[in-house]
């Protein structure tokens, strides 16, 4: 670090705490994180623009995979007119490798498994496959891991198919071989999305028995899902941008989709928007309903962490499965409409030899395609949050909303939807056409819906909006993005719902919250979930972060930028005054007085004509361990 630098962070009175911030999100240490950029961070590489939709072998066959099943799977993707519907990738999960040859460090694909993969000089290439995938309109995508061993090998060596040979040839992972494998998968067999998992770097300690014995190579754990303390987040940001830059080396043309598998581990909600096109949020779905809630929830909210080029994952979909299954179309219908609302990528995982018409109905259907691929790239928002009710609204390109109201539990239930849910003038009429169904209804101010058990009501939602000339921040997330959110010290989420996982039940003491994401920015809540207030003035919507933050906010063609700023009564530090400060492509455009909790909210009414990216910078004088909240109140753009 210069002296100038140290004199700069001297001056804030915590060096200690900026490193911290720094490091955090796993980046380099950078002089002054709040210093406006004028850069719009998110990942720009690859071909994420809207959420990747396809096939993955993995919930249909595990690592029981061959290229009949999943060539079958691809030719109903297109006989039943799914691809033409946007599903065009079909990924090859755990199960498709041999080995890694000792002579020269290639990988070598199970050709009994393969059998087109043989080639003559015992080279072995997915060349023929991936040509036949592209043939058919589709896309091609294959998987790896992040450590030098795969996850079947660390947490599921009973499955068929594992690695075979010495201990150096059983490391197929991309560890020290990332070049060569990004070389080999893309430009020499074709592929164009890569799976990245880690459990190479979480489940091979140097204690591990099979360590011990001498099976495995040891690989100081670098994510401890259990402690986001003991985990080394830079490292592991580092490991994944290695593959991100041979990703870029790899495919001229950028048509790739880098899709990262660490389980909503290591922080990676602070800085995968940066580093992929996706990006798991949570552990594993299976195909029950507490375990679909339990992914949902790893998303539901972190909107502001979504982007167009980079996605929150959480999972692929088991519709077609177990309590998804065709016996139970109204959970079935759920899970889809609610990965369609939250932008999940819609990876389907299922045997699909085996799908009676009803099945490809609901994975077909293509209006709630539509809203999984609006081009405004809106992740649902919260409406109203509960354990029981939950009603997310999605603000779609055309202006109008989708709106999902979900009934958690097993028993029937009332529900309220308001105009004020939808943002809309309340004595206006709003008129609501089912989905699924496609029957219509029109309503003002609120309307009672009795819900089945499981079920969610999805509707397209035509109003008036409450702001006629522009939108609020909460009803556009695809253009806001939290660069720095405030967090110091990540902590997990407790509002994921924990339910006990399949493979262990209940031994142990119990689910503990695992995945860093409580605090940071949210839309119409502060950061940890309250309403936004303050002086006493409540704000039914607006963006609540941290202190010491910056947003970025692609700007096209608005005008002006208006809120009401100030410390929110939430706030427990109360001492430190916040200096609320709009750029405009990296120059000050407004900044508030400093101000302490209690003050009146400050009202900034800001042009940002012919500007391409605002940036929204609270600054508090230290580097505070738990900052406050602060609250962009009304936050909107006006046209
Ligand atoms: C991990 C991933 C799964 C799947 C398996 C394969 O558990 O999260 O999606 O890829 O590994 O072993």
């Amino acid at each position: 670090m210069s002296a100038r630098v140290r004199r700069r962070v001297g001056k804030c009175g915590a060096l200690v705490t900026l490193m911290a911030l720094a490091t955090a999100a796993g980046a380099q240490p950078i002089a002054d994180p709040l210093a406006a950029t004028g850069r719009w961070s998110v990942y720009a590489h690859g071909n994420a623009p809207l959420p990747p939709m396809g096939w993955n072998s993995w919930n249909a066959f595990t690592s029981d995979i061959d290229e009949d099943k999943l060539m079958a799977s691809a030719r109903v993707i297109v006989e039943s007119g799914l691809a033409a519907k946007g599903y065009r990738y079909i990924d090859i999960d755990d199960g498709w490798w041999l080995k890694r040859r000792a002579s020269d460090g290639r990988m070598l694909i199970r050709t009994s498994t393969f059998p087109s993969a043989a080639t003559a000089d015992g080279n072995t290439s997915f060349r023929s496959l991936t040509d036949r995938l592209h043939a058919m309109g589709l896309k091609a995508g294959i998987y790896s891991d992040i450590g030098r061993n795969s996850c079947g090998q660390v947490f599921t060596s009973t499955f068929p198919n594992q690695p075979e040979g010495s201990v150096a040839e059983r490391e197929v992972g991309l560890y020290g071989h990332v070049d060569q494998d990004i070389a080999l998968y893309f430009a020499e067999w074709g592929f164009d999305l890569i799976k990245v998992d880690a459990c190479g770097i979480r489940g091979l300690p140097a204690s591990d028995p099979r360590v011990r014995a001498g099976q495995y190579r040891a690989l100081d754990p670098l994510i401890d899902v259990d402690s986001l303390g003991r985990t080394k987040v830079a490292a592991v940001r580092a490991l994944y941008e290695e593959v991100g830059q041979a990703l870029v080396r790899h495919n001229v043309d950028n048509d790739y989709v880098f899709s990262l598998c660490l389980w909503g581990s290591a922080d990676s909600r602070a800085w995968s928007k940066a580093v992929g096109n996706m990006s798991r949020t949570s552990e594993d779905i299976s195909p029950t309903w507490n375990r679909m809630l339990h992914n949902l929830d790893s998303v539901a909210h972190r909107p502001l962490y979504a982007h167009p080029g980079s996605w929150n994952d959480p999972d692929m979909l088991f519709v077609g499965t177990g309590e998804f299954d065709m016996a139970h179309p109204v959970e079935a219908r759920s899970h889809m409409a609610l990965w369609a609302m939250v932008n999940a990528p819609l990876m389907i995982g299922f045997d699909l030899r085996k799908a009676s018409p009803d099945l490809l109905a609901i994975l077909g259907n293509p209006q709630v395609i539509a809203l999984n691929q609006d081009p405004a790239g809106n992740q649902a928002v919260l409406a109203y949050d509960s354990d029981d009710v939950q009603i997310f609204v999605k603000t779609l390109a055309s202006g109008d909303k989708a709106v999902a109201v979900l009934n958690r539990t097993a028993t029937a239930t009332e529900a309220m939807l308001t105009a004020d849910h939808l943002k809309y003038l309340a004595d206006r009429p709003i008129t609501l056409t089912e989905i699924w169904q496609g029957s219509v209804l029109t309503f003002t101010r609120e309307r009672k819906f009795t819900l089945k058990p499981h079920e969610t009501m999805l509707f397209l939602a035509k109003g008036e909006r409450r702001l006629a000339n522009g939108q609020f921040l909460s009803e556009q997330p695809a253009r806001v993005n939290p660069a720095v959110d405030g967090v110091l010290v990540p902590e997990a989420d407790p509002q994921v719902h924990r339910t006990s996982l399949p493979w262990r039940g209940t031994r142990g003491g119990g689910e503990r919250p695992q995945y860093g994401g409580w605090g940071g920015a949210r839309l119409d809540t502060t950061p940890y979930g309250q309403a936004l207030s303050v002086a006493g003035r409540h704000f039914d919507t607006g963006l609540g972060i941290l202190a010491n933050s910056r947003v970025e906010v692609r700007n096209d063609g608005f005008r002006r930028f208006v809120t009401q700023v100030g410390v929110d009564d939430s706030a427990r530090g109360r001492q430190s005054p916040v200096t609320f400060a709009v750029y405009g492509d990296g120059k000050l455009l407004a900044r508030s007085k400093p101000m302490r909790a209690g003050d009146a909210a400050q009202r900034l009414d800001v042009s940002v004509t012919g500007t391409k990216l605002i940036e929204l910078i609270a600054r508090a004088p230290a580097w505070e361990r738990f900052p406050d909240p602060v609250t962009w109140g009304e936050a909107a753009l006006l046209r």
